[in-house]
């Protein structure tokens, strides 16, 4: 059974020599428990899931079977990034699943938010499934459980836990950094070796980008999203705004307002900007981005992506507007 009470005696891994001591302590752990089994863990990108990778990677190799589920909602770059991480650099033993076509056919039509949250975490788990029945002799399933999800809940994650498999698909788990706060499984991910866009990244939510593409999801809008997203990332990132704002985004409602461009009608859907500061996404107030750089990313949104005729920017504070649009 895993200890899930953080002894009062545990320092805080503010160092990278401190969370070097952690990783040398959690690979003799892993080894320990695992022996010359197979560990099953869906890696999504996110820093828990990637640091738990690698600290797998670094204990037991090739005994660890990682799953990327491409769900057709990450940002762009994402599964890439993942693949080139992962696979390329660490050698992973990484099973890639395009299910774009799966969940984007299933949300079609679909415009309730919540109905929309429900597809998406129960065809991950189905996708996972069907991963984990093709791999031979695994025993244990890792997961990136940290010690706030410990605290706040019975310790599985909104979308990411798999504890929805079905009875006959039960492992004993493994989740080497339950017992750290986000802060800390940070500079162990650094010390891990891997990048720092992704150890550093702001939240994403589990069903990602299928809560911004606002009402049933079509393809063309999603990819609309998705472009306008990375110019702001890219904006934020060169203006020095990426590691001082908490989260920041855009949302594309489903409904087009008349624009002109070329000196002919131009109908298309308005790219919504959110960029929020918080210490727990319970309230969250509005970063003040400055005007010549909302100009400028106007600019670029309506003049690169397809679709889009207006750039706005909320500046509704939580409460009373919650930080994603649904
Ligand atoms: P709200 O919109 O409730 O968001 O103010 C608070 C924080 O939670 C994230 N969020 C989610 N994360 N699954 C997740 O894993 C979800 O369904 C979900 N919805 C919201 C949101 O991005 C923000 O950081």
């Amino acid at each position: 059974m895993q200890n899930n009470v953080r002894p009062e005696s545990m320092e805080r891994i503010t160092t990278k020599a401190l969370a070097d001591a952690f990783i040398d302590e959690q690979v003799k752990e892993i080894r320990a428990q695992v022996g010359d089994k197979k560990v099953l863990l869906a890696l999504s990108g996110g820093v828990d899931s990637s640091v738990v990778a690698a600290l797998l990677i670094k204990a037991i190799g090739k005994q660890l079977v990682c799953v990327h589920v491409n769900h057709g909602l990450l940002r762009k770059g994402e599964p890439e990034q993942v693949v080139k991480v992962f696979r390329d650099e660490m050698d992973a033993n990484l099973v890639y699943v395009d299910a774009v076509d799966r969940f984007l056919d299933k949300l079609a039509g679909v415009a309730e938010p919540e109905k929309k949250r429900k597809i998406i975490g129960a065809e991950f788990i189905r996708v996972f499934e069907e991963e984990a029945r093709k791999q031979e002799g695994i025993s244990f399933l890792a997961q990136g459980t940290i010690y706030p999800d410990i605290l706040e809940s019975d310790g599985v994650k909104a979308h990411h836990n798999v504890g929805g498999l079905p009875d006959d698909l039960q492992f004993e788990l493994v989740e080497p950094v339950r017992l750290l706060f986000k802060d800390e499984v940070r500079v162990v991910g650094e010390a891990l070796g891997l990048p720092h866009g992704m150890v550093y990244r702001q939240p994403f939510p589990g069903p990602g980008l299928g809560v911004r593409c606002l009402g049933a999801i079509t393809r063309d809008r999603l990819n609309a999203l998705r472009e306008a997203d990375a110019i702001l990332r890219e904006e934020f990132d060169k203006n020095g705004l990426a590691g001082k704002v908490w989260q920041y985004f855009i949302s594309v409602p489903d409904f087009k307002s008349v624009g002109v461009k070329d000196g002919k009608r131009y109908e298309g859907w308005p790219a919504i900007i959110r960029a929020v500061n918080t210490t727990d996404a319970m309230t969250a107030t509005i970063e003040e981005i400055p005007y010549t750089l909302l100009h400028h990313i106007t600019a670029r949104i309506t003049a690169e992506v397809a679709g889009i005729n207006r750039v706005l920017y909320d500046l509704t504070p939580k409460p009373v507007g919650t930080i994603e649009w649904e």
